[in-house]
């Protein structure tokens, strides 16, 4: 056991790790332990209340009293947990939340995974074999990654094209022709940056090119688009070319993932995701939650609590924009802030939880090397106050560490 502790401290990404946390003992915020959650997104962290602008939950209903009742029944409902794949069976509420999920997104139906890690690493795999081709964005998620990791050890060809760019995509698909079928895997917001990529142009570059588009929506679920679908439907009209996979846990605060797709193609990823068929389900009570949250989204109350989203991220913008900073983002609730060295990240982030607010600072390899950013993520229910706490701490950045300007930005 020495030896195998040993070789794994060997590893780069280990090594990387403990570098930082030795470099960086005081200002390193990572593998924090939540005391106790209070309401408007407070939290109390190592004896200290901060609000926490780290949070997925955009909006604000892990804080709900029906969601957490509806956990309550389902809870008494269906007990802890049914202990089976659900190749063998699966709760009524795992079908109807399916239904649930395929009409609110407009799909004809959806498949529910664990999480959307499981999700990508099942489905992925699952869609391709060694005639085909996968291409994926190279800034893609770590489980879109290590998916396409399976599906190479597979036999399948894997290619990646530059972030966000159709003509690299067109290049590459150019290029590796004959394939029998590609499949294009993407992030519908890139959860560190949130950058948004050109859908509609990607779309039709994979379509000339006989592929699909698989694009992992996790961070829009809920938040983004016509009552919350997301990205795609908006940009593209229809689903016709995609596969779109949505997150259950962040916008919806629930756990879990979706598929949205065809009733056949739903047959078949049961029979062939390997996470689904040797995994177990969502825990059941939740999946009542999630029926609970998709008539949320479905009712004229997602407008309510989708203005009050934007109307927190405008505030944030707008003060970002007085401070003439770099950031990206900001039609997902995900935006970040350029701040670029590694320590000098570190740093802010440590400044912003010592004034009260709790941020994450994000770092290599999470983001290309000396590209740190600050990420803040707005939820609906934050106040105000909080926001514009927030801002005013940012703005005391510049004494603290080199912070960079957006020279071309007018104050005001
Ligand atoms: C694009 C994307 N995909 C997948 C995940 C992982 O989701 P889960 O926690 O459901 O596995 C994340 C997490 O933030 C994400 O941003």
């Amino acid at each position: 056991m020495q030896q195998l502790l040993r070789s794994m401290r060997q590893s780069s990404i280990i090594r990387f790790f403990e570098h930082f946390a030795e470099l960086f003992p005081d200002a390193h915020l990572k593998d924090l332990t939540v005391e106790e959650i209070l309401p408007d997104r407070q939290m109390v962290v190592a004896g200290q209340v901060v609000t926490n602008f780290g949070s997925d939950s955009f909006l604000g209903l892990d804080q709900d009293p029906r969601v957490l009742e509806a956990i309550r029944q389902g809870l008494q409902r269906w007990g802890s947990h049914n202990g089976t794949s659900r190749a063998f069976s699966s709760v009524r509420s795992n079908l109807v939340a399916e239904e649930k999920i395929a009409h609110w997104l407009g799909t004809e139906a959806s498949i529910i995974y664990p999480s959307v890690t499981l999700a990508n690493l099942g489905a992925i795999p699952a869609l391709v074999g060694k005639p085909d081709l996968l291409v994926i964005d190279e800034q893609g998620h770590n489980s879109i990654q290590e998916g396409a990791k399976i599906a190479r050890a597979n036999g399948t060809r894997v290619l990646s094209f530059s972030h966000c760019d159709p003509v690299a995509l067109e290049n590459v698909l150019r290029q590796a022709a004959p394939y029998r079928v590609g499949v294009v895997a993407i992030d519908g917001v890139y959860s560190m940056s949130g950058a948004i990529p050109p859908l509609a142009e990607l779309n039709r570059v994979a379509q000339a090119h006989n592929a699909i588009l698989y694009i992992d929506d996790a961070h829009a679920s809920g938040v983004v688009g016509t009552k919350g679908r997301g990205t795609v439907l908006d940009a593209l009209g229809s689903y016709e070319n995609t596969l779109v996979i949505g997150s259950l846990s962040k916008g919806f605060s629930c756990a879990g993932a979706f598929i949205g797709c065809s009733q056949e193609m739903k047959r078949l990823l049961k029979m062939r995701s390997n996470t689904y068929l040797f995994g177990g389900p969502v825990v059941p009570a939740y999946l009542d939650a999630i029926c609970l949250v998709c008539d949320i989204l479905n009712s004229g109350e997602y407008e309510l609590l989708s203005a009050r989203l934007q109307a927190n991220l405008q505030r944030l913008n707008q003060g970002l924009r007085r401070l003439r900073y770099r950031f990206q983002g900001g039609v997902s609730p995900i935006v970040s802030v350029f701040v670029g060295d590694e320590e000098a990240t570190l740093r802010a982030g440590r400044f912003l939880f010592e004034e009260g607010y709790y941020v994450q600072s994000v770092t290599f390899p999470a983001v290309p090397y000396h590209a740190g950013v600050l990420r803040i993520q707005i939820n609906a229910n934050h106040t105000s106050a909080s926001i514009d706490g927030l801002v005013n701490a940012l703005g005391q950045l510049p004494g603290v560490i080199d912070m960079p300007r957006d020279e071309c930005r007018r104050a005001g």
